[in-house]
């Protein structure tokens, strides 16, 4: 069987077997949900959008005043060394960093002594088979109960773990988060919405991730010319769409075609989407793939 996580794993300086990689359970990560991560797309032995993914990780880290333990650098090393080798071509790199343990539990930051937790790994890149993408995948609404910090990639993810699991119960792929009355994104993707040819797309706030395959679609809608509008999207206005999307870095663009049980536009992927994933296959392949 083909392994989850690839070893060697990177822990705290450390190329070592994930068998080997023990953490503390003082951790702040364990203890608090105190830590940040970030998830990146590899292919063909590339990492896509690199620049980006440890940007957001920088702005994260700032977000919750925690220093950044590597240099730029010393990340892409460290992703470089997963990549060369775990045994896949496509791959998704994980990087997550704790404020480490202390010697007592207390919510405050420790001293400044106390070093971070930095872990990360490689694990294949399952993007969706042509199946689940000819067909489009089923989600539900729920009430986004999660913090008010949205834009940070924190790993305190009880709130979307809730809701992905009530998908899931339901038999559906991913939940759409519903705050006052407006949907800001899906439990771990972006929502984007096609409504008489016109794309929307929620704008980035404090109460939704920005997404880096969020920006590629952004900049393909303009690159080719599709109508498109960066506002907040209502229930009402999700539910009358014609085409609903979810977008990540390991979901790549999939259409939404069942919404709480009721058929989205007719029920099958939309045109727009079709194009959009077509557009991004070409992007990924023309920036990425070798040969
Ligand atoms: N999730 N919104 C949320 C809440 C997410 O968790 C994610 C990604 C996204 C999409 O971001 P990006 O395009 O940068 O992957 C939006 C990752 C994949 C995860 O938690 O596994």
């Amino acid at each position: 069987m083909t392994p989850y996580v690839a070893d060697p794993v990177y822990f705290n300086g450390q190329f070592l077997p994930l068998a080997q990689a023990g953490v503390c359970p003082l951790d702040r990560g364990f203890l608090y949900g105190d830590g940040v991560y970030e998830v990146i797309p590899v292919y063909s032995r590339q990492a896509f959008r690199i620049d980006e993914h440890l940007k957001r990780l920088q702005a994260t880290l700032d977000g919750i005043r925690l220093s950044n333990p590597l240099a730029l650098a010393d990340w892409k090393k460290v992703a470089l060394t997963l990549i060369e080798s775990a045994p896949w071509e496509d791959q998704s790199i994980y990087l997550q960093v704790t404020r480490g343990a202390d010697d007592k539990r207390d919510h405050a930051f420790p001293p400044a002594s106390v070093p971070a937790t930095v872990f990360a790994f490689a694990s294949p890149l399952v993007t969706p088979t042509p199946a689940v993408r000819a067909a489009g995948v089923a989600a539900i609404t729920v009430p986004d109960q999660r913090w008010a910090r949205c834009d940070l990639k924190v790993i305190s993810l009880l709130a979307n773990v809730l809701a992905r699991q009530a998908a899931v119960e339901q038999g559906c792929a991913e939940a759409l988060l519903i705050r006052n009355g407006l949907m800001k994104e899906g439990a771990a993707s972006n929502i984007f919405v096609v409504k008489d040819g016109l794309l929307l797309a929620p704008p980035k706030t404090q109460l939704m991730l920005p997404g880096i395959t969020y920006d590629v679609i952004l900049e393909l809608a303009k690159q080719h010319q599709q109508p498109l509008e960066v506002r907040e999207i209502s229930e009402t206005e999700l539910r009358a769409a014609d085409e609903v999307w979810m977008t990540s870095s390991t979901k790549e663009v999939l259409a939404i075609t069942t919404l709480d049980g009721e058929a989205v536009g007719d029920g099958k992927p939309g045109p727009v989407g079709e194009r959009m994933w077509q557009w991004y296959q070409d992007f990924k392949n023309t920036v990425m793939r070798k040969g």
